[in-house]
């Protein structure tokens, strides 16, 4: 068995200045195709593994203390998911996305403060994310690799805080990031879709 790259959602040059082609280059060409080497290399030598799925690799690897497969699979699931969260149209919540966004934080503007301010605080690398826990919109951030697919909660849009995703474009400057893909990048008909809590599967492959 092996997990494969999957391919961009869209071209490497859509999103302008907000994220380079440079950065997509180095992000999904590198940073994230070593994510799948690796985790091919170390199943090569996990026989009972065999046939299973991307996310039945993450929590066995969990389960079994194995680290490096655990960090390895987990961030082939994040970052798959992190592609679908992007679009290089402006996009804006409607329907029962919407409504819940209002229900929960007020109103758009407040959710996208409180979620980019999760993301610029959380410490060192991980991943920002807005998720559904029990019917209700929550935000949250983990560090390094783990995944809500270990914590029973739905992923409904992520933002990845580690360095490689934005040290090309921003240099330092991540709060300068999260703001323009916060406002400018973020697919919100995928956010909306993954309200059916289907969105763990909508990153994983068949082994
Ligand atoms: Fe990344």
């Amino acid at each position: 068995m092996s997990f494969s790259l999957p391919d961009l959602p869209f071209a490497k040059d859509a999103f302008g200045d907000v994220i380079s082609a440079e950065t997509f280059e180095f992000h999904h060409g590198k940073h994230h195709k070593a994510y799948v080497d690796k985790t091919n290399e170390l199943l090569a030598n996990e026989a009972k593994l065999a046939g299973a799925s991307l996310c039945q690799v993450i929590v066995a690897a969990k389960d079994r203390g194995n680290q490096m497969l655990f960090n390895n699979a987990a961030q082939i699931w994040n970052h798959s998911f992190y592609w679908q969260c992007l679009s290089p149209e402006e996009q804006s919540p409607s329907g029962k996305l919407k409504k819940m966004i209002a229900d929960e934080f007020g109103d758009h503007e407040t959710m996208i403060q409180q979620l980019a301010d999760e993301a610029v605080k959380h410490f060192a690398s991980g991943w920002a994310w807005l998720v559904q826990d029990k019917g209700v919109l929550k935000i949250t951030s983990l560090h390094d690799a783990d995944t809500p697919i270990l914590h029973g909660i739905e992923p409904l849009l992520t933002i990845d805080v580690w360095e490689h995703a934005y040290y090309i474009d921003y240099r330092n400057k991540r709060p300068d990031y999260i703001n323009a893909l916060l406002n400018k990048a973020v697919n919100w008909e995928f956010v909306a879709q993954n309200l059916d809590g289907k969105g763990t599967a909508r990153a994983d492959q068949a082994g």
